[in-house]
């Protein structure tokens, strides 16, 4: 093998080393020049079958070039990586100055949320909140509330019923059931809010679900009169609908009261001129309430002849509905996020 031979494998390992510009290239390079099976590594190898005068020169010449090679590639190497990490780095640049991307973070549903304003309310007025089950016995829902059985009032609350061949179970058509929960458990001086969820054998429409909220309320003590009834609840309407609001209570009837009333304030969409809201009456009815039955008094053994009290019951998707002008009370349990989104004032 001539030396000229020897110059020209040098510059064509060399001029294709520069050529190698990726990690994979150079290895490649590696196995075709210096690999065990490479170029050098093979003539070195076959040394022997050279005359014996010329095996010294070309050994050396061979040997030399393998250093260089050797040499040449582990700087080429080291610029590749360097090469690499630079397109690397540029490729997954993060441009720290773009604004973030906000997350979607829910709201409380417009229920929660009106539960909340409610029994805040009542909260600063002196009621204690509190809570009941939805799965209630006959006895609580109907018959300690003045409602025995065979009673026509009792169709009123059109009941899902759970069990009803011995101890009747219902799923509770209203919260008053807590009324009785709460007077067995306690001696007045008593003042609560029940908010809860309610179920009724409803044939749905855009003012009826067969699952919905009420909040009831409660007040007993020695010498509670109808006049503070009517001022509690003026003052409720009044936090939650606005100060100017009208208040009217006229006559209604529900078992477990005696008067009961029903509770209306004027209109705050025609303000008692008259509209689609409230019907043209200017008024719209936003519960019952009344002076707690005696009959019901003296089924938890309280003396009528000393406590008296009054109640309230509401429905919430309808303070919501007439609150926000809500059309259809269905919109609340479809889950739709462009309805639900709109009730985002509230912070979590
Ligand atoms: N429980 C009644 C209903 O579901 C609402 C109600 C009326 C509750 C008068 C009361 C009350 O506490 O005094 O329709």
């Amino acid at each position: 093998m001539s030396s000229e031979q020897i110059d020209l494998l040098r510059e064509r390992a060399l001029r294709d080393l520069e050529e190698a510009s990726s990690l994979e290239a150079l290895a490649e390079w590696h196995a075709r020049y210096l690999g065990r099976r490479g170029e050098i590594t093979l003539r070195l190898r076959g040394l022997g079958s050279l005359p014996a005068e010329e095996r010294p020169r070309v050994g050396r010449a061979l040997n030399e070039l393998k250093e260089t090679l050797e040499a040449a590639y582990e700087e080429r190497e080291r610029v590749v990586r360097q090469l690499e990490l630079a397109a690397r780095m540029q490729a997954e640049a993060v441009d720290v100055t773009l604004p973030g991307r906000r997350p979607a973070i829910g709201t409380l549903h417009p229920v929660t949320q009106m539960i909340r304003e409610v029994t805040d309310i009542f909260a600063h007025l002196g009621f204690q909140v509190v809570e009941g089950p939805e799965v209630e016995y006959g006895y609580y829902a109907f018959d300690a509330l003045n409602i025995p059985p065979e009673h026509p009032a009792r169709d009123v609350w059109d009941t899902i019923f759970i069990e009803s061949d011995r101890k009747e179970i219902v799923l509770r058509p209203h919260t008053s059931p807590m009324q009785i929960r709460v007077m067995e458990r306690r001696k007045p001086p008593i003042r609560v809010v029940v908010p809860g969820r309610c179920y009724r054998y409803e044939a749905v429409d855009a003012t009826h679900e067969w699952h919905f909220h009420q909040i009831e309320g409660l007040a007993v003590d020695e010498h509670i009169t109808m006049a503070d009834l009517k001022g509690t609840l003026a003052e409720f309407a009044r936090q939650l609908f606005g100060r100017e609001r009208r208040v009217r209570f006229r006559c209604d009837f529900f078992p477990f009261v005696e008067p009961g009333v029903d509770f209306a304030i004027d209109c705050m969409f025609c303000r008692g001129e008259g509209c689609r809201v409230c019907g043209g009456s200017g008024w719209i009815e936003i519960l019952g309430a009344g002076m707690v039955h005696p009959q019901v008094l003296r089924n938890v053994g309280y003396d009528p002849g000393r406590y008296t009290g009054w109640a309230f019951g509401m429905g919430v998707e309808r303070l919501v509905m007439l609150k926000y002008g809500v059309p259809d009370i269905r919109y609340f349990y479809q889950g739709d996020l462009r309805f639900l989104a709109q009730f985002d004032r509230i912070p979590v």
